[in-house]
């Protein structure tokens, strides 16, 4: 009798216990995200594009008594997305939970008002959509047999209020002069991908959803953003729970005009 109720306890922990893979998770968001997830108890998978960036991320996590799988990826590479995901098959049969964190802005120095569509380069377009946007519908694709495994998936595209061309067309926005054409677009895509994916996924145990996740003190967010990274992981977390929506633009518990 002990045993069963033991064994019932063990076996309703476990199937509470979710495999997350957080994409860009040496810092910021990503790292933070890392830590939120490990300390309730769940197994955390990391990716860094550096080796030292990433040993030093999983000692963090340990050092908060979390045991992490680190892999190396360089967003920008196909073959290391492609060699990623090669090595998270060999080493999980599932996967419950994809984070795709990592982001870049290219178009200038920090967010500052501007406008960057007469200037921003081909190289910065290019890099920027490629790790913004080709590299989560990439790793996506390529992890969604592990992810058709789990009785619950989820799908968390990090994105950006940045990326709401409703907001972007209307003058009275408070983003209305922040025209990052690279940064802004790639978002803007990354959306389309969540409507996209989320219509393909209908039926299925997969949700999938974009992420605002405020203007958040990071080296991306830069110096002047008003928000803690504790209160900028919270919409990636609430996107990764039971009762999430599907195939909606999230901050905070509210829809963001696409
Ligand atoms: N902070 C904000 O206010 C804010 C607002 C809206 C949305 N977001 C989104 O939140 C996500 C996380 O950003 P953050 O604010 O936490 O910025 P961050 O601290 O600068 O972290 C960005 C992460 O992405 C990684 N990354 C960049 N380029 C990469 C590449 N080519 N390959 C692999 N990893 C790469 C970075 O790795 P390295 O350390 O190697 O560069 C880092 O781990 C991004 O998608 C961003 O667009 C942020």
């Amino acid at each position: 009798m002990i045993f069963a109720i033991i064994n019932d306890i063990y076996t309703k922990g476990n199937s509470m216990k979710k495999k997350v893979l957080i994409t860009g998770a040496n810092k910021g968001l990503g790292l933070e995200t890392a830590l939120q997830l490990g300390l309730a108890g769940h197994t955390i998978l990391i990716t860094s594009r550096n080796s030292d960036n990433l040993k030093n991320a999983m000692n963090f996590l340990a050092s908060h008594q979390i045991q992490s799988f680190g892999y190396i990826a360089d967003m920008l590479k196909e073959d290391d997305r492609i060699q990623l995901a090669k090595n998270i098959a060999l080493d999980h049969d599932y996967l419950d939970i994809l984070i795709n964190n990592a982001g870049t802005q290219l178009d200038f120095p920090s967010f500052m008002p501007g406008n960057s569509s007469e200037t921003v380069s081909q190289e910065v377009l290019k890099n920027t959509f490629e790790v913004n946007l080709f590299a989560p519908i990439h790793l996506t694709q390529l992890l969604l047999p592990l992810l058709k495994k789990s009785s619950a998936g989820r799908i968390v595209n990090v994105s950006s209020i940045m990326g709401s061309l409703a907001l972007h067309a209307d003058t009275k926005s408070p983003i209305y002069g922040i025209k990052l054409l690279a940064y802004n677009s790639s978002k803007t895509a990354l959306n389309q991908f969540t409507i996209h994916l989320s219509e393909a996924l209908n039926g299925t145990n997969i949700r999938v959803n974009s992420a605002h996740p405020g203007w958040v003190k990071t080296d991306l967010g830069g110096e002047y953003a008003p928000m803690s990274l504790q209160e900028g992981v919270k919409t990636i977390l609430d996107l990764t729970q039971e009762h999430c929506p599907h195939g909606s633009f999230i901050h905070d518990g509210n829809s963001i005009p696409w």
